[in-house]
């Protein structure tokens, strides 16, 4: 039997590194084919702990390029997709939003192409082969002080990113509905956890408050988004992708929401102790500034879909997780000082020095 091959795309990212880790490990009967462009997001230095293993390959390449996916989907001929490339940052898509409809609708339409000329040409070798897209609650749109997204709520994008990602996924059930693609989707909420790239709040908030530097909370702080452990959003990826139906959403979230001025309160106290500093020494740094443009107010996912069908649930409290994400940036200094030097500094000075 000739191995399966399973593509991951944006596999050298946050959620992408945490998803080829589970798969290559987990599954050696596979072979684990990660395509990522290695944007200012993507580091193979996340990926150091399984890059030898024999299952597992990597292939630089840019989805937006239609060329270059038909021809590497022609020569490899993958039994699976989980697609994770994206631009996933709402600041920088309000900054540039062309780039988001290049690499999240142009790409997402480019790999569903690909993998129809592969699959639907009557190649029954292929007959269990499948396209997970994985996308995110923020199409949903926002929540006032009640209520939950559920897999039929309606999608009401507001940002930039979350409109390019809506978009992504009407066209992942296009070509199901169309062209019979097998396909399956999940929409999931706020991942936090190791090799999260700091523009996003929480590794932001711990590289500021470790140099010293201010937290820069948006508005009043009083937005709300729901947390969830990124390698419990990888394992629901992996019970998706082997068990889910095809046509269907799967809603992924962690039952844990926070205003973020509490999270970042939570954060300065685990800050202090960690770093043997007074308690409320930390929560010195924290600095109100001007809001988000279009900022969602509250993100909540209903996830009992996932967890009664398919037996999946989240493994960590909160306060756990956060402390076990703490101690992984602190004993992983060089891993942020290598992130944040460069281009990273460009991008903190646009985003927040006149802010
Ligand atoms: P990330 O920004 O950390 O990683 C994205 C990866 O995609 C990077 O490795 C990057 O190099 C690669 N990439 C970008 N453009 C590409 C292109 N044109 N061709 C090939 N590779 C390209 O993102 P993430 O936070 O790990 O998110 C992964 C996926 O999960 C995204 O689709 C995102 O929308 C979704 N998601 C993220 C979250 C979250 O909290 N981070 C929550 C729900 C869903
Ligand atoms: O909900 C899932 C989404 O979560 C994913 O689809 C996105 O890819 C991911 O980036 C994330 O989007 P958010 O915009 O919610 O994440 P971010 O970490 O950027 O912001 C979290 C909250 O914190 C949000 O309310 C904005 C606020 N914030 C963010 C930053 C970067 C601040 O107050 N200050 C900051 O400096």
């Amino acid at each position: 039997m000739p191995m399966k091959k399973i593509l991951i795309t944006g596999g050298a990212g946050f959620i992408g590194s945490h998803v080829v880790r589970l798969f290559v490990n987990k599954y050696p009967e596979c072979r684990i084919i990660n395509l990522d462009k290695l944007t200012y997001a993507g580091n193979l230095e996340n990926l150091r702990d399984i890059e030898a293993k024999p299952n597992y390959e990597f292939v630089k390449g840019d989805i937006t390029d239609a060329g270059f996916v038909n021809e590497l989907f022609e020569q490899r001929r993958f039994d699976g997709v989980i697609h994770l490339a994206a631009e996933s940052h709402v600041d920088r898509s309000i900054s540039n939003p062309l780039e988001f409809v290049m690499t999240n609708v142009v790409g997402t339409v480019n790999l569903l192409n690909a993998a129809r000329q592969l699959w639907l040409k009557g190649d029954s070798a292929f007959s269990a082969s499948r396209f997970y897209h994985v996308s995110t609650d923020e199409v949903y749109g926002s929540l006032g002080d009640t209520g939950l997204f559920t897999e039929e709520t309606n999608y009401d994008p507001h940002s930039p990113y979350s409109a390019s990602k809506a978009s992504s996924d009407h066209f992942v059930r296009a070509y199901y509905d169309t062209y019979k693609l097998p396909a399956v989707i999940s929409n999931c909420s706020n991942n936090y956890g190791s090799f999260h790239f700091p523009e996003k709040l929480i590794p932001l908030a711990i590289h500021n408050i470790k140099n010293n530097k201010p937290i820069p909370v948006y508005g009043k702080g009083e937005n709300v988004r729901d947390w969830l452990f990124v390698e419990d959003h990888a394992r629901a990826i992996d019970v998706i992708f082997h068990k889910g139906r095809n046509g269907e959403t799967y809603n992924i979230g962690g039952n844990n929401e926070w205003k973020n001025i509490d999270l970042i309160r939570l954060l300065c106290e685990i800050m202090d102790r960690k770093l043997g500093r007074a308690q409320g020494e930390s929560a010195k740094l924290i600095n109100f500034v001007l809001d988000r443009a279009g900022h969602d107010l509250r993100y909540a996912i209903d996830s009992s879909k996932l967890q009664q069908e398919l037996g999946w649930k989240p493994s960590l409290r909160f306060e756990e997780g956060l402390e076990k994400t703490v101690e992984w940036y602190l004993t992983n200094e060089s891993w942020l000082n290598n992130v944040t030097s460069g281009d990273y500094k460009k991008y903190y000075e646009g985003q927040y020095e006149r802010r």
